[in-house]
């Protein structure tokens, strides 16, 4: 018998143009009608060009059509935006009270981790004078939309992604745009693009705890922050600043990330710490919040991050990161 689950499933098979997640995965299916092998299917139009939409409405026909009994099938479009679509049941920031700690890198490896343990991820690019994550995963598609939206693009492990350098002509334009005008920005990120339905959006801060970041604490709902450091001798008022900021803004903090904790030099067998003695119990604490993971300093993993290929990187400390936030968010139900 043709049943309402059979449909959405067959749905599931088909992918929005650009996105590359199903129509099902995208939130966008608003309404099955089954009657008299008849199935009548209401589609949202946020974010989807007409001719998206044209190729969505022959394939969704085509789709139906082969299920069993062959019925006859219709497709029409409602009016929707991206804002009333998007289903994300965790927002995580990623932040640190100072740059180049090595945030976006925690942020994309988090990311990957997730999407590693079967979850539907994104990356909202928050650092808007500053973007890194579509050069990390190599993306250059360009962002395809509507009057309604905009879509994000699709990582090879499919994580969808929205920065500001997927925007621009060339990705070595510069924005040197002023704080209200990097607000709206990060607002419009968060609601005029189409994200669908996700586990986990990830939001890479810009650095410190100025404007920019504090935009973000207000402007999304933050469900939980995780602290990036490096292990320095300054680092550890750096850290306490951005705790007490989070704790300003009365969000939680899910737990610290110690990054470039040590150099493994494989021919001694030996794990040298660069930076200094590891901090991370001591930060731990000052968070209130475990040690979710300490990264080494990896050159392969900078070469995989130069080259656009951070989804290749494979070792034990992103399989830790991934079981060891997991467990530190309650784990949504998967969508
Ligand atoms: N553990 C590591 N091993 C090797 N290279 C690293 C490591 N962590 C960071 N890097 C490299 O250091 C650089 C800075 O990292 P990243 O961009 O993640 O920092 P950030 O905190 O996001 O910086 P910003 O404050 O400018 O946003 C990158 O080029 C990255 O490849
Ligand atoms: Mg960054």
């Amino acid at each position: 018998m043709l049943t309402r689950e059979k449909i959405l499933e067959s749905l599931d098979t088909l992918p929005v143009p650009g996105a590359m997640r199903s129509l099902v995965k995208m939130n966008l299916v608003r309404d099955i009608k089954i009657a008299d092998h008849k199935v009548d299917i209401a589609l949202a139009s946020a974010a989807l060009a007409e001719s998206t939409q044209q190729w969505l409405k022959e394939r969704v026909v085509d789709v139906i059509q082969k299920l069993e009994g062959a019925p006859e099938a219709s497709v029409s479009f409602t009016d929707a935006k991206p804002k009333e679509i998007n289903q994300i049941n965790n927002v995580i920031a990623i932040m640190s009270g100072k740059g180049g700690v090595g945030k976006s890198l925690v942020a994309g490896l988090t990311a990957i981790a997730l999407r590693r343990q079967g979850f539907e991820v994104g990356i909202l690019d928050a650092d808007i004078t500053g973007p890194s994550i579509p050069k990390m995963f190599g993306m250059n598609g360009r962002v395809t939309g509507s009057e309604t939206g905009i879509l994000p693009v699709s990582s090879r492990s499919g994580i969808e992604a929205m920065s500001i350098n997927l925007l621009l002509p060339s990705e070595d334009d510069a924005v040197i745009w002023r704080g209200p005008l990097i607000g709206r920005a990060i607002t419009q990120f968060w609601e005029e693009v189409l994200w669908g339905k996700l586990d986990y959006l990830i939001v890479d801060l810009p650095p410190g705890t100025a404007d920019a970041p504090l935009t973000v604490m207000q402007t999304l709902p933050i469900s939980g922050i995780i602290i990036v450091f490096t292990p320095q001798d300054l680092t550890a008022m750096i850290v306490k600043k951005a705790v007490k900021m989070a704790r300003q803004m009365d969000k939680s903090i899910l737990g610290v990330v110690e990054n470039m904790s040590y150099l493994y030099v494989p021919e001694i067998d030996k794990k040298i710490e660069l930076f200094g003695k590891s901090r991370g119990a001591e930060m731990a604490h000052a968070a209130g919040a475990p040690l979710l993971g300490q990264l080494p300093i990896d050159p392969a993993l900078a070469k995989l991050c130069d080259e656009g290929n951070i989804e290749l990187y494979s070792d034990e400390v992103v399989d830790k990161l991934g079981e060891s936030i997991a467990r530190a968010i309650k784990p949504p139900a998967k969508s």
